[in-house]
């Protein structure tokens, strides 16, 4: 009954149609080879661009995926969104907004870029914003505060989570511009812990390990005001739902959340692994993976098919 409804439903009791779509989907954008794998961080080159895979998690805890779901790589940019929530958590709402603003930059993800009045990053999902805010994450050292992450990460994919080793320090050696904005921050004063402290946990959580189908339960929980739809556990503090969200679906895709939030209208955000997770509140969580990415470093298949499914689904919440 509302104008942008789609043509094709969620249904537990027949889930075959939502099925087949989902295979079509894989089948026709797996053909698509458009976009390159990220070089700059050097272990990231090596991963292999045929991978592909869809998955999708109601806040029932119904389960739809297809391809390579199982299939493990880092988590990358989209750990900014389950950090910005750990922060909100350690420090509130208002003291946040003083250290990482909320407004889209246009700019790309590793901009180089400070608020020129208040020298805060622009927003939590660029690097700079994101590096900020990894800052703020309570811990007595960097052991407690890493174990806080990714105890956090465990809480909203239902076990325990690892980092990547080898991506961790492949980062850590090559990361000089993430250095140089940390810097930055320092001299303004927006960051006030060891620098490379942070720095460390922020490539840490970058590194994090997981595959499709942990990113839709990831956005399932989302969606599902921060209870996990599998475990039942309460992953966030449900009065930040909202905060993180609105950053998602206005910053999320870096400088395409614009053209994103009016095509597929709803909050998302990329990673260079090549993943892209989008929620659906109240409904469900989407992953997508596949590496090779466009020149904004978004996935190209998963843009495609977060595109497909908005439009079928009826998914754009205006
Ligand atoms: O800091 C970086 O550059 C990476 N660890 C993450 C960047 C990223 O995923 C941007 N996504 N498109």
């Amino acid at each position: 009954n509302q104008a942008h409804q789609g043509d094709l439903e969620i249904d537990p009791i027949d889930p075959s149609p939502l099925k087949a779509f989902l295979k079509e989907l894989h089948s026709q954008y797996k053909l698509l080879g458009e976009g390159a794998v990220a070089k700059y961080i050097p272990e990231l080159a090596k991963v292999n661009p045929d991978l592909f895979s869809i998955c999708i998690v109601t806040v029932d805890g119904q389960v739809y995926k297809v391809g390579d779901y199982e299939q493990f790589f880092t988590i990358q940019s989209i750990s900014k969104v389950f950090a910005y929530g750990l922060a909100l958590e350690d420090h509130g709402l208002d003291y946040v907004l003083t250290r990482v603003g909320v407004e889209p930059t246009g700019d790309a993800f590793n901009a180089i870029v400070l608020d020129e009045q208040s020298k805060r990053p622009y927003n939590p999902m660029v690097n700079a914003g994101a590096i900020a805010t990894t800052s703020l994450i309570k811990g007595s050292g960097p052991t407690e505060r890493l174990n806080r992450m990714l105890d956090m990460f465990r809480r909203y994919i239902g076990r325990d989570v690892f980092v990547d080793i080898s991506v961790f320090t492949s980062e850590r050696s090559t990361g000089h511009r993430n250095r140089a904005m940390a810097h930055l921050m320092l001299n303004f004063g927006m960051i006030d812990r060891n620098i490379e402290e942070s720095l460390d946990l922020y490539f840490q959580q970058c590194a994090v390990m997981v595959n499709c189908q942990d990113l839709a339960v990831m956005a399932a929980t989302l969606a599902n005001r921060g209870i996990n739809p599998i475990t039942k556990e309460q992953a966030v503090d449900k009065r930040y739902i909202k905060d993180i969200l609105s950053v998602m679906y206005t910053c999320g895709m870096y400088n395409f959340a614009g053209e994103w939030a009016y095509k597929i209208g709803i909050p998302a955000k990329s990673g260079i692994c090549g993943g892209i997770i989008a929620v659906v509140p109240n409904k469900m969580g989407i992953g997508v993976f596949s590496p090779l990415l466009d020149v904004r470093g978004n996935s190209v298949r998963g843009v495609k098919v977060c595109e497909e499914l908005s439009q079928r689904l009826g998914l754009h919440l205006f």
